[in-house]
């Protein structure tokens, strides 16, 4: 056995069929020595039964049945653990993901070419059809975040295969949707390949999506911290650097105002200006380690972008700390501090400071 395609349902009754017939035909057509790993958490419409039913005919179609709806990534890890081949993927069984493209997929894994082979709505020539704006919308924003961890255009996929090695011995959290994202931070490889696909969206059925997701999402990505050491240690610089900002400003405040005599809300502009001068050499020299000469021009353009960015961030939650939460605005200006420095850093690193 070569490769393991593993397929979740929950509730697909009128998906799984057609879709496990075009696989069958893509393993026979291109010769590839595949098995189908269906995991069902109990699908009320059925699902269950019918691949029940099909599995009689089908010597390479093994069914998983779990007493109740478990979640995505559980059901992937599940699948794969009875796998039988070298090669491990996935894709969603309501027909968004073209099989046409497995065996793409599969002759790079299979020839060495990458360890991850991703099908990719974000590379170049891939497509997304049939989403709505505030969907897409926040795809985009869910991938960019990623970006703290990968440069993968799309970690979020819910199409890919890999080597049975990249995973083995790695301790996979199996919360929320996005299994991929999680093995790029976690697991073990050298090469990744991402394959434009088009993404078609559902024409029977409902997502599964939820506000939980995005909940999840948020919770994987901090809990991540811990397996990226360079994330943590640019972290850590960067509030440094934050904290010698803030000497250097109030130096300059007080030089301008007290020895040349100028008017200190003048004086304070000049010292924000000053502080994130010198913020933003530091943090490309040390904290992100880049050349100075680097893009010097675009790249402190976006940093000042950023930082006035952060200010009204700041601003903002100092207000509605303060005026709806009725929180001493002191104690406000902490909690705001904190999330603009999130921000600023998020925001440098994915944006600034990202080659
Ligand atoms: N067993 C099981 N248990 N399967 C599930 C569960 C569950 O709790 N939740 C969802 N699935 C199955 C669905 O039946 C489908 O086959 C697949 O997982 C994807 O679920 P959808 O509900 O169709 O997800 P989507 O289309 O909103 O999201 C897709 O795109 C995302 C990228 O934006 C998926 O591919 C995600 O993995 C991907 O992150
Ligand atoms: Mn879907």
């Amino acid at each position: 056995m070569e490769l393991s395609l593993v397929i979740p349902t929950y509730n697909e009754k009128e998906n799984i069929q057609q879709l496990i017939k075009k696989i069958q035909e893509e393993f026979t057509k291109n010769k590839i020595k595949g098995e189908i790993i269906v995991v069902d958490d109990n699908s009320p419409d059925g699902t269950g039964k019918i691949l029940e039913k099909i599995k009689k005919k089908q010597k390479n179609l093994k069914v998983i049945h779990r007493s109740e709806k478990l979640g995505l990534s559980s059901a992937v890890l599940e699948g794969w653990k009875i796998a039988k081949g070298r090669f491990l993927g996935v894709m969603d069984a309501d027909l968004s993901h073209p099989p046409e493209k497995i065996h793409e997929m599969y002759s790079i894994i299979k020839n060495g070419d990458a360890d991850i082979v991703i099908g990719s709505r974000y590379a170049q020539g891939g497509k997304i059809k049939g989403w709505s704006l505030k969907r897409k919308l926040m795809s985009k924003v869910a991938t960019l975040l990623a970006r703290i961890y990968t440069n993968v255009k799309d970690p979020m996929t819910g199409f890919f295969m890999l080597k049975k090695e990249v995973i083995e011995k790695v301790n996979l959290n199996s919360k929320g949707f996005k299994i991929l994202l999680e093995i790029l931070v976690k697991g073990k490889y050298r090469a990744i390949k991402e394959i434009p696909i088009t993404f078609v969206n559902r024409t029977h059925g409902k997502s599964k999506a939820g506000i939980k997701e995005i909940f999840f999402y948020l919770q994987n990505l901090l809990g991540y911290l811990p397996y990226k050491k360079k994330v943590v240690r640019e972290f850590i610089k960067f509030g440094i650097v934050g904290i010698s900002g803030t000497i250097i400003n109030l130096a300059t405040l007080y030089l301008l105002t007290e020895r040349l005599g100028i008017y200190y809300l003048i004086s304070a502009v000049f010292s924000f200006l000053v502080a994130m001068t010198s913020n933003f050499v530091l943090n490309k020299i040390w904290t992100f380690k880049e050349s100075m000469k680097l893009k010097i021009g675009e790249k402190y353009l976006k940093f000042s972008i950023i930082s006035l960015c952060a200010l009204g961030v700041n601003l903002f939650f100092l207000y509605l700390f303060t005026e709806f939460l009725k929180i001493y605005y002191l104690i406000s200006q902490v909690l705001a501090i904190g999330i603009a420095f999130l921000v600023n850093f998020v925001g440098n690193k994915i944006w600034t400071f990202n080659e």
